[in-house]
């Protein structure tokens, strides 16, 4: 099996990001369409992941403030899940950040479920238990890119 990060480079490639996010979140976690996608749209990078040339994950960032960068959309097909695909996304994602000017720190929402996986990547929650996306569960997580570096 082999996993190919990369940003979407045209709209063919946001085209499968959204393919995507709508089976696992419009349809599989009943987030609303409107919801979804957002105005952050345009503001943010895209990333796919392709599996054997077949794309079976996405997720996106963008600048959050002056000096934070927020990870969002975040989704690995049902099939594709537990073999690491999801780590492979972030990992890119991350890098990406990190060859940005200024960015200290990466922020993200992470749906209950989602917080040991985020955790395993060096993320910790911050603030208090919200809803998001409809009525999931979530808590904002951060990761400390000089701590990290330094570590
Ligand atoms: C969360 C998600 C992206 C993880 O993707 P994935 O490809 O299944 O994750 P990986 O196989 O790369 O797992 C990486 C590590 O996290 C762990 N992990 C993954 N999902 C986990 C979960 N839900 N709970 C606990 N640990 C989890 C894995 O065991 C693995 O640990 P290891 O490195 O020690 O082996 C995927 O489950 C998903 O798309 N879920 C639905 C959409 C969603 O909820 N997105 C997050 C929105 S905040």
């Amino acid at each position: 099996m082999s996993i190919e990060i990369r940003k979407a480079q045209n709209k063919f490639d946001y085209a499968r990001c959204v393919q995507v996010r709508t089976i696992v979140f419009t349809i599989g976690q009943n987030v609303p369409p409107d919801r979804e996608i957002d105005p952050e749209e345009d503001n943010a990078i895209h990333f796919l992941a392709l599996v054997d040339n077949v794309v079976m994950g996405a997720g996106r960032w963008r600048r959050y403030n002056a000096h934070s960068a927020k990870i969002e959309r975040l989704a690995v097909l049902d099939i594709g899940r537990g073999k690491g695909i999801g780590k492979a996304l972030m990992q890119g994602i991350l890098a990406d950040i990190r060859k940005t000017d200024d960015i200290r720190d990466v922020i993200l929402g992470a749906q209950d479920h989602a917080i040991p996986f985020y955790g395993s990547l060096g993320f910790v929650i911050y603030g208090d238990a919200y809803m998001d996306g409809g009525n999931i569960p979530h808590r904002d997580m951060r990761l400390v890119l000089q701590n990290e570096e330094a570590a």
